[in-house]
């Protein structure tokens, strides 16, 4: 599938102009190699958004988004990926209907979805429908609610021949809802209220099927397909986005559904696992303010400082609000009413000050407790990314952990280990070497890219991003997938833009690369060897010191000889 599609794009990439596409939305001036722009994704009076037409890349230099063509439609009209594809293609005339099974699978997952969200929303509706609409019915839903979320049933006895007539094979299997039960297939939600999961422009890409009879488990959701990915989605986005705000962020989906039943909108929830990383970054993106509710028992408390790691490593960090113990959003508003919500939105804390303060306040008369705190919370402002954002913290927190802000400020590493070989670049990334070398692999063919590869590791890199590249660089190659597809990249996307748009096009890509890959395993041994005097000290006998120098002069070897390529620079 993924060959076939990857045909369309380079059909597609070779027949349209990067610059006439995104001219057509926005007025772009030549500027030497590149075109430039007003932004049209962040508010800006001087342009800092560059289309590249060699590279088929765009980048805005003030936001920090980026791609290629079909990620810019796909950002500027709100469709999806397939949707992209299909606007560029009838506008480049490349058929795409009799050219690829591939695509049409695509479509068929999302109809199939389509059919079957149909089918379970009218058997809500007839005759053995009737216990699971009285089921919603007594958790406060009408029928506004019911087709706002388009919520339907499927019973015990229903029969899918309708739906199962319409598709192909491959299609009834890749869509994640039926298994094979006696030899025929039956939908993995039988007897349950169905909620379609939909992607953020609305097409269903999965469910979840509450049970209604105490059955365990009370839901089952849609396995991974092409189509749903967990870590991606998030329930309801495609009416949140909507309204930029505040955004509430709650456990359950009928949390979100009771908070829209109520007026307090918008509202979203992951699909029962925890947030992600792409979660945040998709939250950063669309909303100005986040809130997090949460059960106020251990476990509500838990799940808040496991978001908090997650927000903070994404750079955002939302408000929190606890409920009583035992209610979540749905319980609690069927109880107590609107009015009584309203209480606990007026509570709500930032999530890291509230941490701190719960924490801190818990340890008041233990100095070795307050120590560990204040330990603990210092590496949160380590990761804090944004200068100012730190800054306010690392204020806020002295405050409450009793202790002087300057001091607190001197304590905190922001270059934790110094590397060697190093350029400074305004202080953003200090290891410029693991960027040009990543930014070099997008220049070569595969073949060149898999033999400088082969004998690196993920321990090469210490930049986060650049690590998190090379291992979606790794990832791809294994699938088969080109990794010039990373432009697209919800996590690395932009940065992978940015690198691209960035490196001079009239350098030696190849030469490029074997220079940084030689500094980058300079600096590897470099944090080797110090790994290896450390257990020199603490060697515990002669023979044992005797093969750690070994390995040490071995290793010291290697570097005089990488650093006599790098003088020769
Ligand atoms: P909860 O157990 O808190 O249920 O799970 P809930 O949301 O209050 O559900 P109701 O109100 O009893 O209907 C929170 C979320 O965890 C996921 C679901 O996404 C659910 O909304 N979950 C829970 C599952 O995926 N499977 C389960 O069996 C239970
Ligand atoms: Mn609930």
């Amino acid at each position: 599938m993924i060959s076939n599609v990857n045909n369309i794009l380079l059909e597609i990439k070779d027949k349209c102009s990067i610059v006439d596409v995104i001219g057509s939305f926005i007025k772009l001036k030549r500027t030497g190699q590149n075109y430039q722009g007003l932004c049209p994704f962040h508010v800006e009076k001087t342009p800092s958004f560059s289309v590249n037409e060699k590279k088929g890349l765009y980048h805005c230099f003030g936001c920090g988004v980026g791609g290629d063509v079909i990620n810019f439609i796909m950002r500027y009209q709100n469709v999806d990926f397939l949707e992209a594809l299909e606007m560029l293609a009838t506008k480049y005339g490349i058929n795409l209907d009799k050219s690829n099974d591939s695509l049409n699978n695509y479509k068929n997952l999302y109809n199939i979805h389509n059919s079957f969200a149909k089918l379970a929303y009218e058997t809500l509706y007839s005759k053995v429908g009737v216990k699971a609409l009285e089921y919603l019915q007594t958790r406060g839903l009408n029928k506004n609610l019911i087709e706002m979320f388009m919520l339907g049933y499927i019973s015990h006895e229903q029969d899918f021949s309708k739906v199962l007539a319409q598709y192909d094979t491959k299609t009834i299997k890749d869509s994640g809802i039926f298994i094979i039960k006696n030899g025929s297939y039956v939908s993995r939600f039988n007897g349950r209220i169905i909620i379609p999961i939909r992607n953020k422009i609305g097409k269903v890409i999965a469910f979840s099927g509450r049970s209604i009879g105490g059955e365990q488990p009370k839901y089952i959701n849609s396995p991974e397909t092409s189509i749903f990915k967990k870590r991606e989605i998030l329930f309801n986005m495609d009416k949140a986005k909507a309204d930029t705000n505040l955004l509430f962020l709650v456990e359950g989906y009928f949390d979100v559904m009771a908070l829209y039943n109520n007026g307090f909108t918008p509202a979203v929830c992951t699909m029962g696992t925890s947030l992600s990383s792409d979660h945040v970054k998709i939250l950063k993106n669309y909303f100005k303010e986040v809130l997090l509710v949460f059960d106020g028992d251990n476990a509500g408390r838990k799940a808040a400082i496991r978001a908090l790691d997650i927000f903070i490593q994404g750079d955002f960090i939302p408000y929190v609000t606890y409920l009583p113990d035992n209610e979540d959003p749905d319980s609690f508003l069927q109880k107590k009413g609107p009015l009584a919500f309203a209480e606990y939105i007026n509570r709500k804390d930032d999530l890291l000050l509230s941490i701190v303060k719960s924490q801190y306040l818990n340890a008041r008369n233990n100095i070795n407790e307050r120590v560990s705190i204040i330990e603990k919370f210092k590496k949160f402002l380590e990761d804090i990314k944004n200068p100012y954002r730190r800054s306010l913290y690392i204020k806020e927190i002295s405050k409450i952990c009793e202790i002087d802000e300057s001091f607190l400020l001197k304590t905190i590493e922001l270059n934790k280990s110094k590397p060697i070989i190093t350029r400074k670049s305004s202080g953003i990334l200090r290891y410029i070497c693991e960027k040009d070398f990543l930014g070099s692999l997008f220049e070569l063919s595969e073949d060149l890219v898999q033999s400088l590869l082969i004998d690196l590791d993920e321990n090469y890199f210490n930049d986060d991003d650049m690590k998190k590249i090379y291992k979606k660089i790794i990832e791809n190659l294994k699938k088969g997938i080109n990794i010039n597809d990373l432009v697209r990249d919800n996590e690395v996307g932009d940065i992978v833009s940015s690198i691209r748009m960035n490196s001079d096009d009239k350098q030696d890509y190849y030469i490029t690369a074997i220079k940084n890959k030689n500094k980058l395993i300079y600096n590897y041994l470099n944090k080797k060897k110090k790994k290896i005097l450390l257990a020199l000290n603490s060697a515990i006998n002669e023979e044992e010191r005797k093969s750690i120098l070994e390995s040490l002069n071995q290793l010291i070897s290697k570097q005089k000889k990488l650093y006599i390529h790098l003088l020769e620079e």
